[in-house]
């Protein structure tokens, strides 16, 4: 049986992110389902930092489709190129956008996201294969703290 994720109340979201880094790798390892190991992702990040939205796009016949989340219902399909997300699929880079309004393309699923962070995956020949999208109601939340953490993150989901 899972158990709970436990994260203490911290001024500053390094100590948020160094608390939740042992228990995810304990919540990860020995799960090779890619969706599984997803969900608890999603579920995990949500819970502790309390962002609007956060969840994966899966690369699935040139298009990015919707995975596993947690927040509110969401655009199936994105184009590659298109939004955020398609922007870092395909300059296969994180993108911070500290002001959704000022980022030419946006696709606002929610029209209470403000800021915004997209986090490729990628398998073992370079390519793009998903990306972590992680919305917030606030202007300004994602730096390269988050980028770091993030894409430590998603480097330990089994992706092959
Ligand atoms: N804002 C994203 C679309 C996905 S939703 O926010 C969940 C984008 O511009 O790619």
């Amino acid at each position: 049986m899972a158990e709970d994720i436990n994260v203490g109340v911290h001024q500053d979201k390094e100590s948020r992110y160094e608390e939740l880094w042992p228990q995810l790798v304990g919540l990860l390892e020995n799960e090779q389902d890619l969706i599984a190991a997803m969900a608890n992702t999603a579920a995990a990040l949500h819970s502790v930092f309390g962002w609007l939205w956060v969840g994966f796009y899966r690369v699935q016949h040139q298009e990015l489709v919707l995975g596993p989340f947690q927040g509110p219902v969401a655009c199936t399909r994105i184009g590659f190129g298109r939004g955020v997300c398609g922007t870092a699929w395909e300059r296969k880079q994180i993108q911070i956008v500290p002001d959704v309004a000022r980022f030419p393309g946006h696709i606002a699923c929610s029209s209470l996201s403000r800021s915004e962070i997209v986090v490729p995956l990628f398998n073992d020949h370079g390519e793009v294969v998903a990306v972590l999208d992680v919305d917030s109601a606030d202007l300004n939340t994602f730096d390269n703290v988050d980028a770091d953490w993030l894409k430590r993150f998603v480097e330990l989901l089994p992706i092959r």
